[in-house]
């Protein structure tokens, strides 16, 4: 399994050394696993929610978790994208669709408990679906908040274990089995994970049915 990077106009490789903990190599190979199949599988995110963050994004754009490339498209003209991810299988789909994206894009495999960024390197950071699956998301929030500039946005878009007492006892019982089958825990309270990173929380929307998708935006302490 090659540590390979990926890139539309200008390959700096960056992401060879990167280093992925071994919790995430594990999620890494579930997702290179059911990578035939996520495009086909995957309904989550609806285009226009998909759009709305990018449309807020600007310059130097990090999204985590970019998996096969499915926001490609809603990238934003003028702004400079770093895309990673831990599944090289996963990174190999999205690398065949670049030419979807209206804009340069970077690809690396890269974990997001360990990014391989300075301080205050993004203008913007986002991520749709992604820290159900981190194995420490408080540890993966923290570097979002590291690599993010003072004053940047950070974009979230995440399920969530619901609100209701049953449906959230429900996700809790069904959590171990999702875990095995798709790597992807269903019960994360990924809005208190945000603000326990240190990341001031600026708004949650609510979308979908059940209201356990969330449009989550923070921006770095004391900006
Ligand atoms: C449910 S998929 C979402 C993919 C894409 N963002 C989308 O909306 O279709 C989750 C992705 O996060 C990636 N991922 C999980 N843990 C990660 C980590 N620690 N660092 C970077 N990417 C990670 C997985 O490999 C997978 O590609």
């Amino acid at each position: 399994m090659a540590p390979e990077t990926s890139v539309r106009k200008g390959d700096d490789r960056q992401g060879k050394d990167a280093i992925i903990l071994p919790a995430s190599r594990v999620t890494g190979r579930r997702y290179d696993r059911i990578s035939p199949l996520y495009d086909f599988c995957d309904r989550m995110g609806r285009p226009e929610w998909r759009k709305r963050i990018f449309d807020r994004t600007s310059g130097e754009v990090l999204e985590v978790g970019v998996g096969t490339g499915k926001n490609f498209p809603f990238y934003r003209p003028g702004t400079k994208v770093t895309a990673i991810d831990v599944a090289p299988r996963m990174l190999e789909r999205a690398r065949r669709r670049l030419g979807e994206a209206p804009t340069p894009v970077r690809l690396l495999l890269a974990d997001v408990q360990a990014l391989p960024f300075p301080a205050a390197s993004f203008d913007s950071v986002i991520d749709t679906f992604v820290f159900c699956s981190v194995p420490d998301p408080v540890l993966g929030l923290r570097e979002i908040a590291r690599v993010c500039k003072p004053g940047g946005l950070v974009l979230l878009l995440e399920h969530v274990r619901a609100e209701g007492r049953v449906a959230g006892a429900l996700m809790d019982l069904m959590n171990p089995f999702m875990v095995r089958v798709v790597g992807a825990n269903i019960n994360r309270r990924t809005v208190e994970n945000v603000r326990r990173a240190g990341l001031n929380v600026e708004s949650v929307e609510s979308l979908g049915p059940g209201g356990i998708i969330k449009l989550i935006t923070a921006r770095p302490v004391g900006t």
